[in-house]
């Protein structure tokens, strides 16, 4: 009897330990970094998406906003960085972004990120 109360403890010590990094890893990808607003115009005109992103998760634009991007708005307290030199999402992305964002991407500090193609966000509590 005590012996198998033992093996039991341990049984589930060892499944709570193989178990703990798949939870940890699935609850940084399921934590909410925040909103984006998304649009293919200039000042939140075109087709627009406002949407809560996932933290730490690639978000490659599906049309018509991929590499058609002129307002690209992060809500408050996101960090996004914005990838338009690849493909999809590069380790540090081209830009990080935060509020109030741009409703003129195409002109951004002088730079043309209209043809962004993907973005990452992460919750930043020292963000406006
Ligand atoms: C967006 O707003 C700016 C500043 O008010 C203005 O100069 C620009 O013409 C507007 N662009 C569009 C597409 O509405
Ligand atoms: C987007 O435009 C920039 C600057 O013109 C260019 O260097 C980059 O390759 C373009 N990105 C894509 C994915 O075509
Ligand atoms: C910005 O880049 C896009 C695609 O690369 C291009 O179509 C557009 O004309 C550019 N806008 C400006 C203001 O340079």
């Amino acid at each position: 009897m005590h012996v198998f109360t033992v093996a039991a403890a341990l049984v589930s010590i060892f499944s709570l330990s193989a178990a703990a990094p798949t939870i940890e890893k699935r609850q940084d990808v399921d934590t909410e970094a925040g909103q984006v607003t998304i649009c293919t115009g200039a000042n939140n005109s075109g087709d627009c998406s406002t949407k809560t992103y996932k933290s730490n998760e690639c978000n490659i634009l599906p049309a018509p906003y991929y590499q058609n991007v002129l307002t690209f708005a992060p809500g408050h307290q996101i960090l996004c960085r914005v990838t338009n030199s690849q493909d999809s999402c590069t380790t540090h992305g081209d830009l990080f972004i935060q509020y109030p964002g741009s409703t003129q991407f195409d002109n951004y500090n002088g730079i043309n990120y209209s043809n962004m193609t993907s973005f990452l966000c992460q919750k930043c509590t020292n963000c406006p």
